[in-house]
């Protein structure tokens, strides 16, 4: 969800306002994917990096999180929305750990989609600490393979993302998903996130179904290119 504090700069505001807008649109994005069937979306709200931001914007979003788990849990509750946090929870403040356990047990039981918000959360942290319970699991090396590690992973409940989306500009993935993007599409918009919605989704989806996906293998032959001399 990158471009908040751009999208607050243009418009001379603090950068805390990009991420009040960051929230609705994250809000609104939730609504317009379970319309169009996605079954699970995954957002990047707060990364293992994002500590070296000034502690003002690391106490801003903070506070930002509680007040939107109380301002929009209902809504979303409602509208069959399953949330899910994934990320290190030992370093969050013990009130925002109860607002993720109220929302995570208050969804438990909706099914339309599946919300995963990684908040204190890395790509190589997951790696890591998927390694570390294997290990205490005492799962022997030779055992190890990939279905292995996987059911370790934080997302582990969750299928890899068909599609990777990241907005402001920048073609990076800046340690999120590392293991589960491996073949993943990935598009990238200069849309800043606040602005995000409908339309952009759309457009995402549209080159997502352009896309020739092989996952490794061959394109199989259509029946038209068999007959061809
Ligand atoms: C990146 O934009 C955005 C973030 C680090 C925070 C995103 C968080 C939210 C939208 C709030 C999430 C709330 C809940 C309830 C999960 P940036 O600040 O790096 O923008 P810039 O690249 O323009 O500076």
């Amino acid at each position: 969800m990158d471009g908040n504090g751009r999208w607050a700069r243009r418009r001379f505001m603090p950068r805390f306002f990009g991420h009040k807008q960051g929230v609705d649109a994250l809000v609104r994005t939730v609504q317009a994917c379970a319309d169009r069937g996605v079954e699970y979306l995954t957002v990047f709200a707060f990364s293992s990096e994002n500590w070296k931001r000034p502690s003002e914007e690391v106490s801003g979003l903070m506070g930002l999180v509680l007040v939107a788990v109380s301002k929009y849990l209902a809504k979303l509750a409602s509208q069959g929305v399953r949330i899910r946090i994934v990320g290190d929870r030992a370093q969050v403040s013990d009130k925002l750990r109860e607002a993720w356990e109220q929302a995570e047990s208050t969804t438990a039981h909706n099914t339309r989609i599946t919300l995963c918000v990684a908040f204190n959360y890395g790509g190589r942290w997951d790696i890591v600490q998927a390694c570390r319970r294997a290990m205490q699991d005492r799962v022997a090396p030779e055992s190890l393979d990939e279905a292995t590690l996987s059911r370790y992973m934080a997302l582990s409940f969750a299928p890899d993302p068909d599609l990777f989306i990241r907005t402001g500009g920048e073609v990076r993935i800046s340690n999120f998903l590392l293991w589960q993007v491996a073949y993943s599409e990935l598009v990238f918009t200069d849309c800043l996130w606040p602005e995000f919605g409908e339309a952009q989704i759309d457009a995402a989806f549209a080159e997502y179904t352009r896309r020739d996906r092989r996952f490794g293998g061959v394109k199989p032959r259509s029946a038209e290119a068999l007959q061809a001399p």
